[in-house]
């Protein structure tokens, strides 16, 4: 069976103690840092940039795993590269040349994730597929950690498992309840904001996660 990596998104960390929230996920089994980019204009919430990637990447080994839900995102992927980052995704409807920016993340011989936002068909990434490591089911309206989980984008992840064979991560309002339904359709990389941070035990998060009890 393949392994379900997880991926603890610090957009709901405490940011007074971030190096240490960061530190303690990676103890608590950890897989990736998932770190949420906004920038107020492709979403209504302005979050954090690069500089935040490069204080982080000496805390942690873990992959840096970075999701720009910005707009003209192909400006922004080297500060990012330099920063540190490992994963580099971009939403598909933020870029008018989503093979330009494929390109330039590949030239940076960092991997490539792709994103849909809930109302995006899955028709709009398909070109890319050949071109990218992954691809990144969101599951809430990009813009803010906490929201409920829209079962109704579970579906889309068993479409794009029909048609892609590498890594399939899943955002947005996953939790122990909903972990399981977005496996089961073929994910295999989870993204938990709340339902890590927002608990006292991280450990017991994770492999709930995971599929464990
Ligand atoms: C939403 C972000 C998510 C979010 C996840 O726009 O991309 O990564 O922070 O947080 P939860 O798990 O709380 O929905
Ligand atoms: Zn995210």
């Amino acid at each position: 069976m393949q392994k379900i990596l997880i991926a603890p998104s610090i957009l709901s960390a405490d940011f007074s103690k971030l190096g240490q929230e960061i530190k303690d996920v990676e103890k608590a089994g950890a897989d990736w840092i998932h770190i949420d980019v906004m920038d107020g204009h492709f979403v209504p919430n302005i979050t954090m940039g690069a500089v935040v990637v490069k204080s982080i990447r000496p805390v942690t080994k873990l992959p840096l795993d970075v999701h720009l839900m910005i707009s003209e995102p192909e400006k922004h992927v080297e500060s990012f590269v330099k920063a540190g980052a490992d994963i580099i995704t971009f939403h598909i409807e933020s870029e008018d040349d989503p093979k330009g920016i494929i390109k330039l993340i590949r030239y940076y011989k960092k991997k490539v994730g792709v994103s849909v936002k809930p109302k995006t068909d899955i028709k709009a990434i398909e070109p890319v597929l050949p071109m990218v490591d992954m691809v990144l089911v969101m599951t809430v309206e990009p813009g803010f950690g906490g929201q409920a989980f829209m079962f109704d984008c579970v579906s889309k992840i068993g479409e794009v498992r029909k048609i892609f064979k590498k890594d399939i991560q899943v955002d947005g309002g996953v939790s122990e309840m909903t972990a399981a339904d977005v496996i089961n359709a073929g994910a295999n990389i989870i993204v938990a904001g709340t339902s890590v941070f927002g608990t006292k035990d991280y450990a017991s998060a994770i492999k709930k996660l995971r599929g464990g009890s």
